[in-house]
């Protein structure tokens, strides 16, 4: 069952830098559907994306795969294909919730979680590399590297799909559209009280950049095509490829 997050609501909230803790996998799945924008839309994307690739088994590496979602949402829309899925994530908590999630799923034997630092991960002839909302938080000098290990590790015809949370280069503009995305959060119930708590935990952690500024890092790492899928005010999904797709 899909616990409420309340964590910022709490009398005595655990303020400080936001971290991916147990409290936080516990709520995991309802806070990220109510905390961003298109989530569902972007878990649909993926199946279709995946379908077009002609590999006798498509190796799907998740950086950042948290609770599990876009691994079991892929596999159970493409049930006729052979997946190889590998779920990566530095936090034990998230991926005890993901073991959890699996446990009661036919799909289990299919998935390989690895605790890691996706600094320091290898993936290996990977398919799609996924890594939705991840990116912003590695620090930005390790960006470069880790995306051209990333480039490195994908098959020729292979993509990655990567969703960030964009900054934008007018102040203006930028305030405004994160005005319009407290909005959204408060549509989906969170209270004054935990917007503003939320957003002083994420201040130093969650990094964004512009949508420009991902497509220069993505180009300088060797993605030769690099495609604005989605973009909801301050909510962006790329496609991106080593060679024309
Ligand atoms: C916002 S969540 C990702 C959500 C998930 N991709 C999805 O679509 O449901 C970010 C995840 O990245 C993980 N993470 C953050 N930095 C990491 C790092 N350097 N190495 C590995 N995992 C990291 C966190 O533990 C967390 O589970």
């Amino acid at each position: 069952m899909v616990q409420i997050d309340r964590l910022f609501n709490e009398i005595n909230p655990k303020l400080g830098e936001f971290t991916f803790d147990e409290n936080v996998a516990h709520v995991f799945d309802d806070m990220i559907s109510r905390s961003v924008p298109l989530y569902d839309d972007v878990q649909r994307v993926l199946p279709v994306l995946a379908s077009l690739l002609d590999h006798p088994v498509i190796r799907v590496v998740d950086l950042g795969c948290s609770t599990g979602t876009s691994l079991i949402q892929l596999a159970q829309a493409l049930p006729h294909r052979q997946l190889e899925l590998i779920g990566v994530d530095n936090s034990q908590a998230m991926l005890d919730k993901c073991a959890e999630k699996l446990s009661s799923l036919d799909i289990q034997p299919q998935v390989e979680l690895v605790r890691a630092d996706i600094r320091d991960y290898e993936p290996r002839d990977a398919s799609i590399i996924l890594m939705n909302y991840t990116l912003q938080f590695v620090d930005l000098p390790s960006r470069p590297k880790l995306l051209s290990r990333i480039c490195q590790s994908i098959r020729p015809d292979g993509f990655m799909l990567v969703s960030e949370k964009v900054s934008h280069h007018q102040v203006a503009v930028d305030d405004a559209l994160v005005e319009l995305y407290f909005e959204f959060k408060r549509r989906n119930g969170y209270s004054e009280l935990e917007i503003a708590r939320k957003r002083e935990a994420l201040e130093t952690v969650l990094v964004p950049v512009t949508v420009d500024e991902n497509g220069r890092m993505f180009r300088e790492a060797g993605f030769a095509e690099v495609e604005l899928l989605l973009k909801w005010f301050n909510f962006a999904t790329f496609v991106v490829r080593k060679s024309a797709g």
